[in-house]
């Protein structure tokens, strides 16, 4: 089932909707399944939501180091924080024998978490929202490498790369949405570098990297400075099912309702070149085993490619084969939700993280200077557009 588009069903007031309708998707807030499932993937979506909000605990294999016990702790309503992971900069004569994440708590027989190294000035990373992932994970491969052509024949600068990349986890839990194996060659989507392809994937790098938990994907325990490869619960912690329930709650999950649409702004958005990367719809697969989800223009407002974002928004972390300034266009959904924005929350307004598109050696500078180009009140039409998205 195709879900309804919002043209004709706002108030009196709204305006004409644009060539690219924004589909309805969800009530006006987060935490909620995409409309009309049927009974089968409404109870999956209730038990994977209950999965991503467990605090887990050392019975349940926590640890030996962990960063925070559940997914809800960072992705509170399936958004951005309070909890957040730091990453250490590449450091001239500063070796990381245990990784490039700080994991901040020991537990299970564990006595020495991975600190911030001395003279390393650690980065942080707030977790991007996890609604509305089930469309950006449905869309076809082929519109990510279409994107990825067109942009390569432009002559201003625009030119983002599909992050490449070999599939890190076992295997995938749940067939119905992807077959990859380790080592398969892939493209990523989820992630601020695009370093994970599919949500299953990165159900199970979550767990084990944030909270210390196997799973039959990702069956090993991380290099901790103790040098344990197990905690108080012997062997692989979580089944399956888990990984495939908790990556079906956020396939389920709707984008957050959006107001009709603004056609001034959305021209602005376009005029102004954010819609080159933002890219407001991509195809979805027609055999998407979500019928709401297959065969439609998902209204994702990215591009899934990684970006060249300068100097000014540079970590010195490198994921995979993006470098340090390298950075995936972030779909832009439910923005009026946060509180802070860019990859570490440094811009408190849309109009702080256009500015910060604007630095030396930036993919985007051009369209942050056509958007300071513009008069106050085409500014303000289009800052008042995207955060309506
Ligand atoms: C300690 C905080 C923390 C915890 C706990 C955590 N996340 Fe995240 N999450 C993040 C951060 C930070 C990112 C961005 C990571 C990156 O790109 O390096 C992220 C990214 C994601 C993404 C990618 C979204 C996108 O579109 O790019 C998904 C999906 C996700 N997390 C799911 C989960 C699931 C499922 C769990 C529980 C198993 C979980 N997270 C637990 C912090 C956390
Ligand atoms: C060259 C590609 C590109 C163009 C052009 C571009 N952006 Fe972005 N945008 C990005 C990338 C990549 C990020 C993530 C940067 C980061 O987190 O450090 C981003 C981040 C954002 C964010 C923050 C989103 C979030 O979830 O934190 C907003 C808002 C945004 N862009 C709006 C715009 C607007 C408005 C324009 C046009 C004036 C625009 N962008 C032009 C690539 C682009």
């Amino acid at each position: 089932m195709i879900v309804g588009f919002l043209a004709g069903c706002g108030g009196a007031d709204d305006p004409a909707p644009t060539a690219a309708p924004l589909t309805v998707v969800a009530d006006d807030r987060s935490d909620v399944p995409i409309a009309g499932l049927p009974a089968e993937w409404r109870d999956r979506f209730l038990l994977g939501d209950a999965l991503f909000d467990q605090t887990n605990g050392e019975a349940g294999g926590l640890g030996p180091l962990f960063i925070r016990s559940s997914c809800g702790a960072c992705h509170a309503l399936d958004s951005r924080g309070p909890g957040f992971v730091e990453k250490f900069p590449a450091t001239t004569g500063v070796e990381l024998p245990y990784g490039v994440t700080r994991r901040p708590f020991a537990t299970a027989g564990a006595k020495t978490p991975i600190e911030t190294p001395p003279g390393v000035a650690a980065t942080v990373r707030l977790p991007p929202p996890v609604f509305g992932r089930g469309y950006v994970e449905a869309i076809e491969e082929s519109e990510i490498l279409r994107v990825e052509a067109e942009q390569a024949a432009r002559t201003d600068g625009i030119r983002g790369r599909a992050h490449r990349l070999t599939y890190a986890s076992e295997l995938s839990a749940d067939p119905l949405f992807s077959t990859l194996t380790k080592g398969a060659s892939a493209i990523g989507r989820f992630g601020l570098k695009a370093r994970v392809p599919t949500l299953d994937d990165f159900a199970a790098d979550a767990y084990q990297g944030d909270m210390g938990l196997t799973s039959p994907l990702r069956p090993t325990e991380l290099p901790n400075p103790d040098g344990l490869t197990d905690d108080d619960k012997p062997g692989v912690d979580l089944s399956l099912e888990t990984i495939s329930e908790v990556a079906a709650y956020m396939r389920l999950l709707a984008i957050p309702k959006r107001p009709a649409p603004d056609a001034r702004g959305a021209a602005l958005f376009a005029q102004a070149d954010c819609a080159v990367c933002h890219v407001p719809t991509l195809r979805t697969r027609a055999d998407w085993p979500v019928p709401a989800q297959a065969g439609i223009d998902a209204p994702v407002y990215t591009d899934l490619l990684l970006h060249d974002m300068g100097d000014g928004l540079a970590d010195g972390v490198t994921d995979l084969a993006a470098g340090p300034r390298d950075w995936k266009t972030p779909p832009l959904m439910g923005l009026r939700l946060q509180r802070a924005l860019l990859h570490d929350g440094r811009a408190k307004t849309v109009e702080d993280a256009i500015a910060a598109h604007d630095s030396e050696g930036s993919e985007a500078r051009g369209s942050a200077q056509k958007f300071r180009a513009l008069s106050g009140d085409d500014r303000a039409a289009l800052l008042t557009f995207v955060s309506s998205l």
